[in-house]
């Protein structure tokens, strides 16, 4: 059974979605929610499913991007985590985290990678025209949602969508995408020896 953990910083919908497919038979268990924002709203649905919560407020850090990053690397060996899934986390992981945790950690991201990485996605799908948008699961590599593509989910744009229309369209397919690649992915996964 692998020990994964999720990272969230709002109001966790995808992480609700990933909690819910591991309480059913699945070769993940879920140990740990953490959130970079004590205010984040999934802390309490995660709290109310039973598993552990743990905050760790970038802001106390200040500038030092590097020991927010080492204690949370410590959180997660404390936790005896696996895999790592970022699900709304919304800080940009530095390249010795993600090389620790490289192929070992997930991201979703709310546009067809490798188009609109980074933010306002929909926002910039619709200002560039296009007719279709989408979501991504990809591994965390060091460049910013760069990594390979295991999973993608269409949605189509639809005359006179706003950015939010958009955004809650993408996320219906965002809760049934995340799941199903988790489940894939740690499936075919060989913790390291
Ligand atoms: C989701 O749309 C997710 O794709 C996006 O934040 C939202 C979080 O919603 N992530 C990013 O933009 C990462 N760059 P949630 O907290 O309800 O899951």
């Amino acid at each position: 059974m692998l020990n994964v953990a999720i990272l969230i910083s709002g109001g966790g919908s995808n992480m609700q979605r990933l909690l819910e497919d591991m309480a059913r038979p699945h070769p993940g268990r879920a140990r740990l929610v953490l959130s970079n924002r004590p205010e984040a709203g999934g802390l309490a649905k995660a709290e109310a499913m039973g598993v552990a919560t743990e905050v760790l407020d970038h802001r106390s850090f200040g500038d030092d991007r590097a020991q927010f990053e080492t204690e949370l690397h410590k959180i997660l060996l404390a936790y005896k985590i696996d895999v790592i899934c970022l699900a709304g986390f919304m800080r940009i992981l530095g390249a010795d985290f993600v090389s620790a945790w490289q192929g070992r950690m997930l991201n979703i991201h709310p546009s067809l990678l490798p188009k609109y990485q980074g933010l306002y996605t929909h926002r910039r799908a619709l200002e560039a025209g296009d007719r279709l948008a989408g979501c991504s699961v990809h591994e965390v590599v060091p460049q910013l949602d760069a990594g390979p593509v295991l999973g993608y989910s269409e949605v189509p744009i639809l005359p006179g969508d706003t950015a939010q229309d958009l955004a809650d369209r993408v996320l219906v397919q965002e809760h049934l995408l995340y799941p199903k690649i988790l489940r894939a992915f740690l499936s075919r996964f060989e913790p390291p020896s």
